[in-house]
C-alpha cells in the first residue's frame, strides 16, 4: 500500500489534503466532520486585519486620546488584547484539538504593514500549529509602484516571523509581474511554505438592479492550470514547501499538483459542492494511482514530475502558445 504521508510547512501530515480557509473551517462541527472524512489539516477561516484593528480600537477607546488612530501603538498593547475574537479563535482551536489530532493552521488576512501583526503571537499562544498569511491588497493608486508594494508584502512576512516560532505560510497572489522572484523573496523573508495561489473575491455588475455584486465565489474545474504552471516552474527552484490551491475539483487535478511538485493541496470549492466525504475519494484515488504507477511515496511522484519539466520552460511555453494560438485563421 502506498505511503501518502507528507511534510508541509513544518507539519507532518497523514495525507496531502488540507481544507483551505473558508466557511467550512469556521466552526468545530464542520471541522470535525472534515477530519472524519480524512482532512490532514485545516486552515481556519481568516481573521481579517480590519477586525483585529476594530477590536484594538474598541479595547482602547478613549484611553489613547489623539494616539487612538496611531497604529504604531498596537505593538505595545497587543499582548494585552483579550478580545472576543481571540477568545473565539482560541476556543475553536482547543475544541478542534480535543476531538482530532490534525494540525490547525490559523489564517490572517492582512493588507497593511501597520503594527498589528504580533496578533499572530496570540494565535500561536492559542495553540495554532502554523500561521497562513493571506496578504491581500488591491492597489488602485496610480502612484504606488510594484517595488513599493513588494516591500510592504515582505515587511509583513518578516515581522510576523519575528513574532512567532511556529511555521508561517504565505498564500500568494497569482498577479505579481515577477511571480518567480516574489516566491523566492518570500522564502528569503522566512516563509516556511507558499500557497499557490489565492483566489480573490471579484466584483461584478448587476445591470438589472444597477449595482455591484459579487462574482461567483467558487472556483471552476479549469482554474487549476494557473497554479499547476507555476508550481511546476518553481518547485525545483525553491526550498520551501508548496501547497497547491485553486481549482482542485477532481482527484486527477490533485494528482497533477503533486506531480508538479506540491507537497500538499488545499481544497475548498470542491468540498462545498460535493461534501466532506469527497476527501475519501481523493485518498482512494491517490492510493490506487500510486499502486498502479508503482510509486511508494509522494517523493516518487515529484521525481516522476521532474522528468517532464522542459529545460527551457519559457521557450517551451512560447512554442506551445504559437502552436495553438499562432494560426492566422
Ligand atoms: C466561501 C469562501 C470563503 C473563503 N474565505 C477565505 C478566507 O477567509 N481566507 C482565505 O485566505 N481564503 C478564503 N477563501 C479562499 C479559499 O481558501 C481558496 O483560496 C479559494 O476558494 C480557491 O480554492 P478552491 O478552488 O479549492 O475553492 C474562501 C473561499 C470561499 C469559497
Amino acid at each position: 500500500m502506498a505511503d501518502i504521508t507528507t511534510k508541509y510547512c513544518g507539519l507532518d501530515l497523514k495525507n496531502p489534503f488540507i481544507v483551505g480557509s473558508s466557511g467550512l473551517t469556521s466552526g468545530v462541527d464542520s471541522i470535525n466532520r472534515l477530519a472524519k472524512s480524512g482532512a490532514a489539516a485545516v486552515v481556519l477561516k481568516s481573521v481579517f486585519e480590519e477586525e483585529i484593528l476594530l477590536e484594538y480600537k474598541q479595547t482602547f477607546k478613549n484611553q489613547l486620546g489623539s494616539q487612538e488612530a496611531n497604529l504604531e501603538f498596537f505593538d505595545y498593547y497587543d499582548y494585552q488584547l483579550k478580545g472576543e475574537m481571540l477568545e473565539n479563535t482560541t476556543e475553536l482551536i482547543n475544541r478542534v484539538k480535543e476531538s482530532n489530532d490534525i494540525p490547525v493552521i490559523a489564517s490572517i488576512n492582512c493588507r497593511s504593514s501597520a503594527e498589528w501583526f504580533s496578533y499572530a503571537k496570540n494565535l500561536e499562544k492559542a495553540g495554532a500549529d502554523a500561521i497562513e498569511l493571506n496578504i491581500h491588497r488591491v492597489v488602485d493608486s496610480v502612484d504606488e509602484s510594484a517595488a513599493v508594494i513588494t516591500e510592504k508584502y515582505l515587511n509583513i512576512v518578516q515581522k510576523v516571523k519575528k513574532h512567532v516560532t511556529i511555521p508561517v505560510a504565505v498564500k500568494m497572489s497569482p498577479f505579481f509581474a515577477d511571480t518567480a522572484h516574489m516566491a523566492s523573496q518570500f522564502e528569503k523573508a522566512g516563509a516556511d511554505a507558499l500557497v499557490m495561489f489565492n483566489r480573490y473575491y471579484s466584483p461584478d455588475i448587476d445591470l438589472e438592479n444597477n449595482k455591484l455584486i459579487s462574482a461567483p465565489v467558487y472556483s471552476n474545474p479549469g482554474d487549476y492550470t494557473l497554479p499547476l504552471r507555476w508550481i511546476s516552474l518553481l518547485s525545483g527552484k525553491l526550498k520551501t514547501d508548496i501547497a497547491a490551491s485553486t481549482g482542485i475539483h477532481s482527484p486527477e487535478s490533485m494528482i497533477k499538483m503533486l506531480v508538479a511538485g506540491a507537497s500538499a493541496v488545499q481544497i475548498v470549492s470542491a468540498l462545498y459542492k460535493n461534501g466532506p466525504d469527497y476527501l475519501l475519494d481523493f485518498s482512494h484515488y491517490l492510493e490506487e494511482w500510486m499502486d498502479k504507477k508503482g510509486f511508494d511515496t509522494l517523493k516518487d511522484i515529484r521525481e516522476y514530475g521532474r522528468t517532464m519539466i522542459p529545460s527551457n520552460s519559457e521557450m517551451f511555453e512560447r512554442v506551445q502558445f504559437m502552436k495553438y494560438f499562432g494560426k492566422r485563421c
